[in-house]
């Protein structure tokens, strides 16, 4: 892909709901990468405190290592010029402005990749993604295994009642499931 090497940039978009394997997906990209020896580096949100504050990591433990940055501003200013890929997990955790830092890299001839929810756990989207979606050049989306039923899972049950968008978790509190056994928190007035 990479034929006009430091001069073409763009955007790749990794989502899907959780235990899809989106972390994986990008440490698999990233290592392709360090493979090639070319200059990467790897970004996450402050939020996200599970695991690991140095690496990214994936719900089957692998990882690499990442820079913790507190929103998409501070990401932008931590970017090397000599960095030619850029990968950043748990993207649904930054503010909107990661829209506009994703493609100011690009433009300025970097790969970009960027892993996160497309869903939230009422099912709707989850912001910054679905602006991604929209502009990158390439988008995979990862599917589960639905927890309940063994069908491919797109969505993600949160199995307590409470009703921020943003609640850090894993197995405990959620849980991959199918559009038939995916239940929609009720509306509450
Ligand atoms: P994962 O996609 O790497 O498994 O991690 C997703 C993180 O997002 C996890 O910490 C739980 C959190 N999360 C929310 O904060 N709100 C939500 O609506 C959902 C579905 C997950
Ligand atoms: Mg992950
Ligand atoms: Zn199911």
């Amino acid at each position: 892909m990479n034929i006009v090497k430091g001069q073409n940039g763009w955007i790749e978009v990794i989502c899907g709901s959780m235990f899809s394997g989106k972390t994986e997906e990008l440490i698999r990209r990233m290592r392709r990468v360090e493979i090639a020896k070319h200059p990467y580096q790897i970004f996450k949100p402050t939020i996200d405190n599970r695991y690991h504050h140095q690496y990214i990591v994936s719900h089957n433990k692998s990882k690499l290592n990442s820079t913790q940055v507190d929103n998409s501003r501070q990401l932008y200013e931590q970017v090397k010029k000599e960095t030619e890929v850029v990968g950043i997990d748990e993207a649904q955790f930054f503010d909107g402005g990661l829209v506009e830092v994703c493609h100011k890299l690009a433009d300025e001839g970097k790969r970009v990749i960027v892993a996160g929810l497309d869903q939230d756990y009422r099912g709707k989207p989850f912001h910054p993604i679905p602006e991604l979606l929209a502009t990158a050049e390439y988008i995979t989306k990862t599917l589960a295994i639905c927890m309940q039923c063994g069908n491919p899972a797109n969505r993600t049950q949160r199995l307590i009642d409470r009703d921020e968008e943003i609640i850090v978790g894993e197995k405990d509190i959620y849980e991959a499931r199918c559009r038939k056994c995916f239940s929609p928190p009720k509306e509450k007035k």
